[in-house]
């Protein structure tokens, strides 16, 4: 077994604990690369990076950081953000925004963040607080996704999402690729209109539920896709791996897609050039771009996603 395979669950299972937390974020180190991976805490500070990609002809989609919440005080507060990006992001919206074209500017929400853990009414409140968002977003001309997250909350969210769907047509969900459920939830969810963005999963997942092991994650991915790429909705492809991107662009081909049927996605700060790159070929290509001050889980998962990133961590702790 990879050292790599090895560390990936110690650093998943760090990315929930509050006590490695409260040590992690105060290392003044720690700063530098999380720079790499969140643009920022502010509103201001996210519309700035975004400016930047949208002018090299990438979309955006935004992630105010946060989840877990068990307090409607703070999901109440996650709406406020939202609402508050949202109206300063629609002066990028182009006046097509309304149609069925692919739309430029997007935010990205975590349910977890919008109440859907409070102990009482936790799925009538993110579903709530979500409605709160997307009528926004709609007003802004931006599209939203709901982001997946652990195993557990998998059926409340795409719940969430059909619920939502009937006022907001074009909500978009993700799937992750490593559950042995999501076949048949791509199945269930590639009709006309869905917009399915797919990813590998970056959760500590048992064995019962999730493939384990970088080929049979692959596998099951490329599987997944080409359901979504025969499916008639609008497949977003999530990855930052080259066999994944090249066989979202032959099975794009294969099923005569074109260009403005499906796009490519990454996240802020990785494979830029690659990112650059494939613009260049005109492919659509959308930046996930995560801002706020609760950063620290979202940056614990791209530490385990790859070793590198946490060799040069190790690096700055070593030389301070
Ligand atoms: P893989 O991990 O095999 O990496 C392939 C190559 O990409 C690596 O060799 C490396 O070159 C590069 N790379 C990957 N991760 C890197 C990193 N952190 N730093 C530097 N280079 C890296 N997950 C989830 O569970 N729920 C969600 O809602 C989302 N949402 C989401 C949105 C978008 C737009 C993306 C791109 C990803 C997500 N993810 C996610 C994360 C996803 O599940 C997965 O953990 C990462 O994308 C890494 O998987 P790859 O497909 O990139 O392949």
């Amino acid at each position: 077994m990879a050292a790599s395979d090895l560390l990936r669950p110690a650093l998943l299972a760090a990315a929930r604990s509050p006590r490695m937390e409260r040590t992690i974020t105060k290392i003044p180190v720690t700063r530098n690369l999380v720079d790499r991976f969140v643009a920022g805490e502010t509103e201001d500070q996210a519309v700035t990076a975004s400016t930047g990609i949208l002018d090299s002809g990438r979309y955006i989609t935004i992630d105010y950081l946060g989840e877990d919440t068990t307090d409607l005080a703070q999901a109440n507060s996650t709406v406020s953000h939202y609402l508050t990006l949202l109206s300063s992001l629609a002066q990028f919206a182009p006046a097509g925004a309304h149609t069925g074209e692919p739309r430029n500017i997007e935010v990205s929400l975590k349910l977890s963040a919008l109440g859907q853990f409070l102990p009482r009414d936790g799925h009538k409140v993110a579903l709530e607080n979500a409605h709160k968002i997307c009528a926004a977003a709609e007003e802004a001309g931006a599209w939203v996704t709901v982001d997946a997250e652990d195993h557990t909350t998998t059926d409340s969210t795409l719940s969430i999402v059909r619920e939502l769907r009937q006022d907001f047509p074009s909500l978009g969900t993700v799937l992750q690729a490593y559950l042995k459920r999501t076949e048949a939830d791509c199945k269930d969810l590639s009709g006309p209109g869905s917009r399915i963005r797919l990813c590998k999963g970056a959760y500590k997942e048992p064995a019962s539920v999730a493939y384990q092991g970088k080929a049979a994650v692959d596998d099951a991915y490329l599987r997944c896709l080409q359901i979504l790429m025969n499916g008639r909705g609008y497949p977003m492809v999530a990855s930052h791996d080259p066999a994944m991107i090249n066989a979202a662009l032959q099975y794009a081909e294969a099923n005569g897609r074109d260009v403005d049927e499906f796009e490519l996605q990454m996240l802020y700060g990785i494979r830029d050039a690659e990112q650059l790159r494939l613009i260049g070929e005109q492919q659509h290509l959308r930046v996930y771009l995560p801002y706020g001050e609760q950063w620290y889980g979202y940056f614990m998962r791209r530490l385990a996603e790859r070793p590198a990133n946490l060799a040069f961590f190790l690096r700055s702790l070593a030389s301070t």
